[in-house]
């Protein structure tokens, strides 16, 4: 079997798996970090995202051999010292999630967003996240949060 090795959450990790492994199936049944979620398995829902070399992508279409190498960040590597991530702490004061299903890969594709445009307008935000779908919210108050946490991040 070959061997994967990635650095996550600023960790070097290394794993023997099959060549069909998923890198969400690496983090979640290998590395145990299950905050990255499985909503749909096929690269609808967007509960799955996670950070390659600074850019959201869906772990579940993604085989984590082609992450080798890579800088991965997931859910539980945002925060720092027990201190939230801005965009963290947007979705918490801006009541941006309800089960909380959805939240990491919001908040990690909001991530990206925000590095890639400090100030998204609301329609921006939603286009976006055209591809991360909420059963909960009905998205107002996670476009607010994503704004926020843009502008604290930088903006
Ligand atoms: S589980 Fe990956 S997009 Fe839904
Ligand atoms: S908060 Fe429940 S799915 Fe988004």
């Amino acid at each position: 079997m070959p061997t994967v090795t990635l650095r996550v959450n600023g960790k070097e990790r290394t794993a023997e798996i099959d060549v069909r492994t998923l890198l969400v199936d690496l983090l979640r049944e290998r590395l145990q970090l299950t905050g990255t979620h499985v909503g749909c398995d096929t690269s609808q829902c967007g509960a799955c995202t996670v950070l390659v070399e600074g850019r959201s992508v869906k772990s579940c279409t993604t085989l984590a051999l082609d992450a080798e190498g890579a800088d991965v960040t997931t859910i539980e590597g945002l925060s720092t010292n027990g201190r939230l991530h801005p965009m963290q702490a947007a979705f918490k004061e801006h009541h941006g999630l309800q089960c909380g299903f959805c939240t990491p890969g919001m908040v990690l594709s909001a991530v990206d967003l925000a590095s890639r445009n400090g100030r998204p307008s609301e329609a921006e935000v939603r286009k976006w996240l055209d591809g991360n779908l909420c059963r909960c919210t009905g998205y107002h108050n996670i476009v607010k949060a994503v704004q926020a946490g843009a502008q604290a991040m930088g903006g």
